[in-house]
């Protein structure tokens, strides 16, 4: 008697846990981990030789930003120049869409009209994604690994993690008074920056950069990486080669050559409009590296970690003007003496820049 009471009562233990372990599977089935998978979203594109490509959210990609003015150009340009990975002109409507989306999720009001309107916040990632995809395989020639050069992309890396599961980023860094003396100097509009003031660009640099240096944190290690512009105009083999092996590309030695690739099929495709072309037809070289130098007031420069605290975060010595930034590889040196010279021209079909000059996306 005591035996089967005590065999019914373990009986009836193990048939609780089995009922247990079924809910908790069929609970894992409903819940899944990816809540953005119900995008359907598919491209499919032909090649110059007539073969079809297609792309899902599953595709690798790349997404390379930073702060305007910090090599993002650059890093674009050697990139395109490896035959297995096209970026492409910026777009500029694609952080604009994220900015909008963000805009939808997190505005009370908005998310409460769209919910009694029957649109899901589900739906919404779906159609951003069919966005996305639409344009970044559209906008160039296909490749077996895409890219997307636009800045301030980077501010939603988390978000853009999440819609691609297998994507991945760059994060440029660069020392932030020479980004904000480029801007000056070159005048390019960024919404939010007042040109006429050393102090609020700087500040506003180190806004953004904060925002999209936590960004990067947040999808890791493994998905985004940081790439200072000092150590890509420095080294730019050293560089290349922990770029690619973080894109797990194979080596290939166009992409120290970038200027040669300009205009060539597979190659590097630039636009008349954006302010770096006529910095990008030149192979790597030194000339932007310490330009600020000299440059900025002096009330800002002795109130520079307080203006710009991201400086020392990022390893830029705030007192320093410049900073060690380090010693150039020699073929560098090379070809900043051939820039120097008047080597390299602006090739006819990039020039008569058009008068429309449209602000960087807001930060
Ligand atoms: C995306 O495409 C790949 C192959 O091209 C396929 O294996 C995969 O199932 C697709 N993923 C989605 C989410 O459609
Ligand atoms: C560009 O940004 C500046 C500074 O924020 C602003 O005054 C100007 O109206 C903007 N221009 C356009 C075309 O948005
Ligand atoms: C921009 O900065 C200058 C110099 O500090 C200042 O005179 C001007 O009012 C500022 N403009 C705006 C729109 O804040
Ligand atoms: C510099 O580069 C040019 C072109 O690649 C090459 O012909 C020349 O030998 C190089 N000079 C030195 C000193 O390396």
């Amino acid at each position: 008697m005591r035996v089967s009471l005590r065999r019914a009562a373990s009986s009836l233990l193990w048939l609780l846990f089995l009922t247990l372990l079924v809910k908790t599977l069929h609970w894992l089935q409903d819940c899944p981990d990816d809540p953005y998978q119900s995008s359907s979203a598919y491209v499919l594109v032909r090649d110059l030789h007539n073969q079809l490509h297609g792309y899902n959210r599953s595709s690798p990609l790349v997404f390379v930003g930073g702060v305007p003015r910090s090599g993002t150009t650059l890093m674009r340009a050697m990139l395109d120049a490896h035959p297995d990975i096209r970026c492409g002109e910026e777009t500029r409507i694609i952080p604009r869409l994220l900015a909008l989306r963000q805009g939808w999720a997190t505005d009370r009001a908005e998310r409460e009209r769209l919910s009694e309107a029957g649109v899901t916040q589900e739906m919404l990632d779906a159609a951003v994604t069919a966005f996305l995809l639409e344009v970044i395989v559209r906008h160039g020639e296909p490749a077996p690994l895409l890219c997307n050069k636009d800045p301030f992309t980077l501010k939603s890396a988390v978000y853009l993690s999440q819609l691609f599961p297998n994507s991945k980023f760059i994060l440029m860094l660069r020392d932030g008074r020479a980004s904000v003396h480029s801007m000056i100097s070159r005048r390019v509009s960024i919404t939010g920056f007042n040109l006429s003031s050393y102090r609020d660009c700087l500040s506003k640099w180190n806004r953004a950069i904060q925002g999209m240096f936590w960004q990067c944190q947040q999808v890791g290690t493994h998905r985004c990486l940081e790439v200072h512009y000092e150590d890509l105009v420095l080294h730019p083999r050293a560089s290349l080669e922990r770029v690619l092996r973080f894109l797990e590309m194979d080596w290939h030695e166009g992409v120290l050559h970038h200027e040669d690739a300009i205009g060539k099929p597979g190659g590097v495709s630039l636009s008349r409009i954006e302010r770096s072309t006529d910095q990008v037809i030149k192979p790597v070289n030194l000339e932007a590296l310490t330009r600020w130098v000299g440059h900025i007031p002096p009330d800002v420069l002795s109130d520079m970690k307080n203006i710009a605290p991201m400086l020392r975060k990022l390893g830029y010595d705030p007192n320093a003007n410049p900073p060690e930034y380090g010693q150039p590889d020699a073929v560098v040196i090379n070809n900043t003496d051939r820039v120097r010279k008047g080597e390299f021209k602006m090739p006819s079909s990039l020039k008569g820049q058009p008068k429309v000059q449209m602000n960087e996306t807001a930060p």
